[in-house]
């Protein structure tokens, strides 16, 4: 029988055969090409030795079944054209087709996940049993990609289109008893006995003869094109075409693909949905997507390496009740770290857990948590005006009031109270983590732990290495950080750290533009367009124009030649007025209800009337160039910080803006932005904005880079 390094054949009694998924040398299965090549030649086995066996179990000899392609082939692999991408498919399709053909009933027994690929091969069997704690479904829409593999084909003909545009363009894992459901799992069992079950179940499906043949029919059913059926799919369209990004050409791709091929014969429909992995496959958007997988992977293995070194924290303490610190105690608490939260006032204490069941009251609305849950999280968090019990706390987050004085005083006092081994941190978003140690006895057991507002929906923490600050003060921050959900980023100190150091110059060119006579309502439109969140005003409002003028001060200190203004800084002027944005309703527009109850944001007069003293110009400008502008300052400051090293690798500065600010993900972050673009296009569009001053020069290694044509992916 077959044996391969990720597939083997083994025989059963009665005729029976097990196909055995066990990649060698990796803890998971995956559909890389290794496995496919092995498939292939256990199927060719099997067609040739039909006359010996009587029914084929597919099992998998580890934790789950297929955890999908491997996703690290295919940058490999999207680079090449078109044609042979689809001849790369066709070679996988024609394995699951004699799979799905062979002259005997195949049941897969599905433990752990079945996710793409895995999943597209489990629908090549006749039946599916499933473990009661296994979980099935298509990522591949999150890498920007459809399912190549027969998976669109064959989902839409078991579960019909409705449920399987779903999980086509959701990319969610469903759990085994939805697939039940659905008709896509035959039985649920418990883990334990699936392998056990799923023999029995095929030695029943055996002793039935050619029951297992409408099995088959069914799923080479041919849908008819009529006048019902068009209608359906008129209305499926109708309910997501208005929801689905033109940003993401995948889950659009998609609902075509999956509307079109149920009336057309099965080898034709496979072809169409090969067509459409092509043509997806070659867009920057998948580029861009897979990019982030592959970016996540090394954060994750940063994150393990760190692990090892860490210390573990069984419990923290928080300095400051305020936005952040009530935030960061609640979410060391709902993430299983009791917290101390010590505020100088009783009063902010008060606030500090009010909020906290305030982020619990909504979970508890939406179904996610109940009333004893919220106890649980709320019975984690210790509210101090004294620092009992720091002692035994094995990290510590600084979160007062962002004035240095204060927060050096404040952490030189805690380290009375605390034990050697403690870690102590600063959630400062300004002040040098270098210049914070110097208040301290044990530099090298302090860092900075950036948290971002708010602090349970944003996913990155910034882990700050001041110049004195050891490894083990690192690791266990990206420890701490893990544990608390959070993806951290390690970065060395610098004015702004990573996040702010690239965010501000992006607002210095927002400035630029209004003083060029470019409407506000223009520019957040345009740049909303481009894929951001919000544009830079509504996100200006929203950061508070108190803390972006704060923050954006430190940044021209501490980058004068090219972070400096070039003429009045408008943010400044709105803050002279009183206004602060989002938080008194007053900044670049102005926030409020109009009789219906109903929520207006409208360009705020007096913010419009302040640029009119300062303007009196109007340039006449592209949306093309109003997004150059925009983006060649952040752009070319991440290069700047990849350069110097605050941040090691590309891969963690794109994560960082990705995580951080909600840079659009389709386009990867800004060094895969000046990667799909081109360096040498790139570096014209700065070229010709050289005149607006620092901000639009290039930086040395660039043109080295251009040079050795290379790229920073
Ligand atoms: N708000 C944000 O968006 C944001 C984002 C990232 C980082 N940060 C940083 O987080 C820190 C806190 O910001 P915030 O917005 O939560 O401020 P905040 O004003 O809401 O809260 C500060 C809290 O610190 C308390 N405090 C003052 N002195 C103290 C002391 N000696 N001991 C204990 N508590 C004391 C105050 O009573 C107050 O409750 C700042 O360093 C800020 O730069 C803020």
């Amino acid at each position: 029988m077959f044996q391969g390094n990720a597939v083997r054949l083994q025989a059963l009694d009665n005729g029976l055969v097990e196909l055995v998924l066990d990649l060698q040398g990796e803890s998971v299965n995956k559909l890389n090409q290794l496995t496919q090549d092995d498939l292939q030649q256990a199927v060719s086995w099997l067609t040739e030795h039909a006359e010996e066996v009587n029914g084929l179990i597919i099992s998998s000899a580890k934790f789950l079944f297929i955890a999908g392609a491997d996703i690290t082939e295919f940058s490999s692999l999207f680079d090449r054209s078109h044609a042979d991408i689809e001849q790369w498919l066709w070679k996988t399709h024609n394995t699951l087709c004699a799979l799905e053909e062979l002259p005997f009933p195949t049941v897969a027994a599905i433990n752990g996940v079945a996710l793409g690929g895995g999943l597209e091969t489990a629908l090549a069997a006749d039946y599916r049993i499933l473990a009661e704690d296994a979980k099935i479904g298509f990522p591949e829409v999150t890498l920007g990609i459809c399912p190549g593999w027969g998976g669109s084909v064959r989902l839409t003909r078991l579960i019909g289109v409705e449920s399987a545009m779903d999980w086509l363009i959701s990319g969610k894992a469903y759990p085994a008893k939805v697939a039940k459901s659905l008709g896509l799992a035959d039985a649920v069992v418990s883990s334990d006995s699936l392998r056990d079950e799923a023999i029995t179940f095929l030695k029943d499906v055996v002793a039935k003869g050619d029951a297992y043949k409408t099995k088959r029919e069914f799923k080479y059913a041919i849908q008819k094109n009529d006048e019902v059926w068009k209608a359906s799919i008129a209305a499926v369209k109708e309910q997501y075409s208005k929801k689905l990004s033109p940003h993401y050409p995948a889950p659009l791709a998609i609902l075509a693909l999956a509307t079109s091929h149920p009336t057309l014969v099965f080898r034709d429909a496979l072809a169409v949905e090969a067509q459409c992995f092509a043509t997806l496959s070659l867009t920057d958007a998948a580029k861009s997507l897979t990019g982030l997988f592959m970016n996540d992977q090394v954060l994750k293995r940063k994150s393990k390496a760190a692990a090892k070194l860490a210390h573990p924290v069984n419990k923290a303490a928080v300095l400051g009740a305020g936005i952040m610190g009530g935030g960061i105690a609640y979410q060391s608490a709902s993430t299983g770290t009791p917290i101390i939260m010590k505020d100088i006032r009783e009063e902010a204490l008060d606030l500090g857990l009010h909020t906290a069941s305030g982020i619990m009251d909504k979970a508890i609305q939406r179904g996610r948590l109940d009333e004893a849950g919220k106890e649980k999280v709320l019975s984690n968090i210790t509210p101090s005006l004294e620092y009992d019990g720091f002692e035994a706390v094995g990290y510590v987050v600084e979160a007062v009031v962002e004035n240095p004085k204060i927060k050096a005083a404040v952490l030189s006092e805690t380290e009375n109270h605390i034990s050697d081994i403690a870690v102590l941190a600063s959630n400062t978003s300004t002040i040098s983590i270098t210049e914070l140690a110097k208040s301290l006895r044990k530099p090298e057991r302090f860092c900075g732990m950036h948290f971002f507002n708010p602090v349970h929906q944003m996913q990155l923490v910034e882990v700050i290495r001041g110049e004195q600050t050891n490894e083990e003060t690192i690791a266990t921050t990206v420890a701490y950080a893990n544990a608390m959900r959070k993806t951290p980023i390690i970065v060395n100190d610098c004015p702004g750290f990573l996040v702010n150091r690239v965010l501000f110059p992006y607002f210095n060119g927002f400035n630029r533009l209004l003083l060029d006579g470019v409407g506000i309502e223009r520019i957040d439109t345009v740049m909303e367009t481009f894929g951001w969140p919000m544009g830079p005003a509504y996100l200006a409002d929203v950061i508070g124009l108190d803390t972006m003028v704060h923050a954006d001060q430190v940044l021209q200190e501490g980058y004068p030649e090219r972070m400096t203004h070039d003429g009045v800084v408008i943010i400044e002027g709105l803050l002279a007025q009183g206004a602060l944005g989002q938080k008194n309703g007053k900044g670049f527009y102005e926030y409020g209800k109009d009789e219906s109850g109903k929520r207006f944001k409208k360009v705020a007069a007096a913010a419009q009337a302040l640029i009119d003293e300062q303007v009196d110009t109007s340039l006449e400008i592209s949306d093309a160039d109003i997004i150059a502008r925009m983006m060649i300052p952040m752009c070319l400051e991440s290069v700047r910080c990849l350069d110097e090293g605050i941040v090691e690798s590309s891969a963690e500065a794109d994560m960082g803006l990705i995580l951080g600010l909600g840079f659009p993900r389709f386009r990867g972050g800004p060094l895969r932005y000046i990667d799909t673009l081109g360096l040498d296009v790139f570096a014209e569009k700065v070229r010709s904005f050289g005149h607006l001053g620092g901000l639009y020069q290039l930086p040395e290694s660039y043109q080295a880079r251009l040079d050795a044509e290379t790229r920073f992916f």
